[in-house]
């Protein structure tokens, strides 16, 4: 039988999401929004694509949270997006009770499934997802470090004049302005950027990366990234649906490893059909390590407002 992946939220990143997965043949997909024919008409806009694409896949769209029943994977982007000015912590209470309601929803009609959390701030809402779901934590992860490596990769690309897909990236932490661009493990076929690029430019292209959403914000005026976030979770959900077991950031929970405890917190891990299978710990310079603790308290501010900590075993 073919897997069935339940997309919530048809807005930018669930619709362009949703056309990969589709495109990719490698699932039926459920699209839902609150919106009354949004997701409807989204989805047969795919499904009449289809021949096209040359899949055999079937796409719904729905306004009808039981249509996701028996989903294996589900992605959460439903929620506002930024607008100019506004933070991706901004987002905090408005998506809160998005992704809390949602997740109730997955907890009824989805107990088995992975889920992957995209909707900002997206490291707590991860954390929301999980004490809501009561999932185990392999389950339940967020969407962020893929994307801000990949935007990382495409500057470094640029500043070098090589092909973006002979660059690797990791970016550690937080999806948010604390984030931890690591240049040591940033590479040009194995070549370490900091081999290639002077220490002001490195900055620089860390800089850009910690502001890659806000730059994209700031040109479209209303409404945020998609194109590169919609690529990004589709790499995350390919890995799970045929069990790839690549090495991704990725937002995970964290019991003690990189000195974090209780937290929802991007960093590498291996991604396979029981979602996040291994976090896999890189020792730090001192510095780093600062670089991280600060992303940290970042995120656990947020927690601590909604309340979200740890839940018991
Ligand atoms: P969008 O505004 O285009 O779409 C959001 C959709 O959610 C809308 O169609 C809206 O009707 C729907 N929605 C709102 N409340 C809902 C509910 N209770 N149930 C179901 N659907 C509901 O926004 P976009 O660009 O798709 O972004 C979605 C979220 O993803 C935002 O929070 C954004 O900040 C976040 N995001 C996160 C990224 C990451 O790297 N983690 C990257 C890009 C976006
Ligand atoms: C981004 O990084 C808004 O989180 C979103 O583009």
């Amino acid at each position: 039988m073919r897997k069935k992946v339940a997309v919530i939220g048809a807005g930018n990143v669930g619709a362009t999401l949703s056309e990969h997965i589709v495109m990719s043949g490698l699932s039926d997909v459920v699209l839902y929004d609150i919106v009354e024919d949004l997701p409807q008409g989204k989805a047969l806009d795919m499904l009449e694509a289809t021949p096209l694409w040359g899949v055999s896949v079937s796409v719904k769209g729905t306004n009808e949270l039981k249509d996701i029943e028996g989903s294996d994977l589900v992605v959460i982007t439903a929620g506002a997006a930024r607008k100019p000015g506004m933070s991706r912590d901004d987002l905090l209470n408005i998506n809160a009770e998005v992704v809390g309601s949602v997740s109730e929803a997955i907890k009824k009609y989805a107990p088995g499934a992975v889920v992957i959390v995209v909707t900002n701030p997206m490291d707590v809402m991860a954390q929301l997802c999980w004490r809501t779901t009561g999932f185990p934590e392999n389950r339940v992860m967020g969407m962020g470090g893929v994307l801000d490596a990949a935007r990382f990769r495409a500057f470094v690309s640029m500043a070098l004049g090589v092909s973006q897909t002979d660059v690797e990236a990791l970016v550690l932490g937080g999806h948010g302005d604390q984030m931890v661009p690591m240049p040591r493990f940033t590479t040009v076929r194995g070549v370490p950027i900091t081999e290639l690029l002077d220490r002001e430019t490195i900055e620089k292209l860390i800089d850009r990366t910690r502001n890659g959403g806000a730059e994209i914000v700031s040109l479209l005026k209303k409404g945020s990234a998609y194109y590169a976030p919609a690529a990004s979770t589709f790499q995350m959900v390919r890995a799970i649906l045929l069990d790839e077991k690549r090495l991704l950031p990725a937002a995970a929970y964290l019991r003690g490893e990189y000195g974090v405890e209780g937290i929802y917190m991007g960093v590498p891990v291996v991604l396979g059909a029981e979602g996040v299978e291994k976090v896999v710990e890189l020792s730090l310079t001192d510095q780093e390590k600062q670089a991280l603790q600060r992303s940290v308290e970042a995120v656990r501010a947020l927690v601590e407002k909604l309340r979200i900590g740890g839940r018991e075993f």
